[in-house]
């Protein structure tokens, strides 16, 4: 079965932080995304969810945070996201990155070469491993173009442990300090999702013919070698679209379920066009034997929400009406928003969450 239905790739990715101001602090200053949205969960409105962003929120482009201020520290594992990746222009404003955040505190391993783009990979206060990832060179440098994903590579010695440099790694950094973020610096949303699988056969199936991705590599872990590393990513025409690759470490059947909690990914969105299409992948899914919900509105965005085989949570959401819906561009994120059904109860939701600023 293969679907007409092809999504264009993330539309955001959902994490779990215990303390909101200070998931401002790292995502807003250190990092320099923009907060495109200060509201509460919908579900759950004594608790802050913080949307960062480029400067309008494009789809693709956006971290969103529920804040559960006493929840335990998650963990990865079968089900769960590995890491969450943010792309860079250059290796050089990579290595801009390196020196601002290790000057904050915080450890970044790398940059490492993956062959298709360079990678470095620190924790956010939560504990969420993220990863700053370079735009290129890309998967066409051992796969022609066109014809990507056809067979499974073996990645050469040097890129493997045995083959690295480690203390070059190590020292490699932007030789003065970073006080700001520069424009050649500027995070361009989500370069890829690593998750975990206990099957990728299956889940390969199901990234394909629910979502329309396809295979754009198959490889190993280049971190461990005895791991199957596969690529789906929205691919036509031999273009891969970016902001769309979605990654699976192959765990095959594994029985290290991932635990939600802090510092973990509560679920991944990608895009729908409009409502009108996800009403068509509702049916499709439906058609699929998935259990999906109703389609929920989400006010920047209509939702509809089901699961992997291996339990991820995955979530389709539509590009519009986006988040200039009820602040102008200029002033985005800098106060709380309500849906109309939870304005009543404004003032007691106000005096419940911390002032972020
Ligand atoms: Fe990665
Ligand atoms: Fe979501």
């Amino acid at each position: 079965m293969t679907t007409h239905l092809r999504t264009r790739g993330f539309h955001h990715a959902t994490l779990v932080a215990n303390d909101a101001p200070r998931t401002l602090a790292f995502y807003g200053e250190l990092l320099g995304l923009g907060l495109v949205k200060k509201t509460v969960n919908f579900d759950d409105p004594s608790a802050y969810h913080l949307y960062f962003g480029d400067e309008t929120g494009r789809p693709g482009s956006i971290l969103t945070f529920f804040e559960w201020r006493n929840a335990p520290r998650g963990a990865w594992g079968v089900g769960g996201v590995h890491h969450i990746a943010l792309g860079v222009g250059t290796t050089e404003a990579q290595l801009k990155w390196k020196r601002r955040l290790t000057d904050a505190g915080v450890a970044v391993d790398g940059p490492l070469d993956r062959g298709y783009f360079r990678s470095m990979y620190f924790s956010d206060p939560d504990g969420q491993v993220i990863e700053i990832a370079t735009r290129g060179p890309g998967y066409a440098i051992d796969e022609a173009a066109d014809a990507l994903g056809q067979s499974l590579l073996t990645p050469p010695k040097e890129r493997m442990p045995e083959g690295r440099d480690t203390v070059a790694i190590q020292t490699a950094t932007h030789p003065e300090p970073v006080s700001e973020v520069t424009p050649d610096m500027k995070l361009e949303g989500i370069h890829h999702v690593s998750a975990i699988t206990d099957d990728l056969a299956l889940a390969g199936e199901f990234y394909e013919q629910a979502l329309g991705l396809r295979l754009v590599k198959q490889t190993y872990n280049q971190d461990d070698s005895k791991t199957k590393h596969f690529f789906w990513a929205a691919y036509e025409d031999g273009v891969v679209e970016p902001n769309s690759s979605m990654t699976l470490f192959g765990w095959e059947g594994s029985k290290y379920v991932s635990r939600a909690g802090a510092g973990q990914t509560h679920h991944i969105a990608f895009r729908a066009a409009d409502r009108g299409q996800q009403d068509a992948w509702r049916d499709h899914l439906l058609a699929m034997g998935l259990s999906v919900s109703p389609i929920m509105d989400r006010t920047y965005f209509e939702s509809i929400y089901f699961r992997a085989p291996d339990g991820l949570l995955v979530e389709i959401a539509t590009d519009g009406p986006g988040f200039l819906v009820d602040e102008p561009a200029e002033s985005l994120g800098e106060t709380l928003k309500l849906p109309a059904w939870l304005e009543p109860r404004r003032d007691s939701i106000e005096q419940t969450l911390v002032p972020l600023r």
